[in-house]
């Protein structure tokens, strides 16, 4: 009988798109992450800001209503999401369809739709900062080099990344997958980082029915 792979069903597309098509959107969160706004000071000199797997995260906006307004750019893989997430702030998007690639933008913000590994800086440009929430830690042990070199590669040298992961003890079979720091530090290799804070969190309704009694975030700065 063939061994059933380990980590297969959250590298897969359908994955993400059944997700949404169901509304099983536990991670959406209906403000701005605390974290981003506590360390926003981070991103004040930064004009384009990335935001991987941003799903139709509230971060965008608030980033973008920044004082020194930066341009801020997500990538996500459902379209449903990206045309949600300006609708939901009332704001009126163009869609475009460019070279096949499919962007949304309105205001300052813009949402490229597609698979982030297939998206480099010729379609995306460079940042110079990147918020990543609820990103790394959607992919799997084996993935989560290669999403980190391909990250690298769309900052611009000195460019500052605020990036939460999760500490937890639930099996490695779907996300939010556990990320230490002790990995975040070896994905960053050659970075500058700091380890802002370590939250007790409050153990979501996903986790527990993964057996999981606590799980902390942690919270990095990390500059390229
Ligand atoms: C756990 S959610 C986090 C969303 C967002 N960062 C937030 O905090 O609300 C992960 C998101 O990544 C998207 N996604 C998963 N794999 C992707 C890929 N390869 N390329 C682009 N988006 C992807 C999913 O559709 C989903 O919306």
């Amino acid at each position: 009988m063939a061994r059933r792979p380990r980590y297969p069903a959250t590298m897969d597309p359908d994955f993400w798109r059944t997700r949404w098509a169901e509304g099983r959107i536990g991670w959406h969160q209906d403000a701005p992450n605390a974290h981003l706004v506590a360390h926003a000071a981070l991103f004040d000199r930064a004009r384009r800001v990335f935001v991987p797997l941003c799903g139709k995260s509230l971060d965008l906006a608030w980033i973008a209503a920044r004082p020194h307004a930066p341009a801020v750019v997500g990538v996500e893989l459902v379209e449903d999401a990206a045309r949600e997430l300006f609708e939901e702030h009332g704001l009126t998007a163009e869609r475009v369809e460019e070279d096949g690639v499919i962007r949304y933008r309105g205001g300052s913000i813009e949402i490229v739709v597609g698979d982030y590994f297939a998206l480099g800086a010729d379609v995306l440009g460079h940042f110079d900062a990147c918020f990543d929430r609820a990103a790394l830690v959607a992919m799997p042990p084996a993935q989560r080099p290669r999403y980190v070199a391909h990250q690298r590669g769309l900052l611009a040298p000195g460019a500052r990344t605020l990036l939460v992961t999760f500490v937890h003890d639930a099996p490695p079979d779907s996300p939010p997958f556990s990320v230490p720091e002790a990995e975040v530090r070896a994905l960053y290799e050659g970075c500058r980082l700091t380890l802002l804070g370590q939250h007790e969190e409050l153990v979501s309704t996903s986790l527990l029915s993964r057996g999981v009694k606590s799980a902390r975030e942690l919270v990095f700065a990390i500059e390229a």
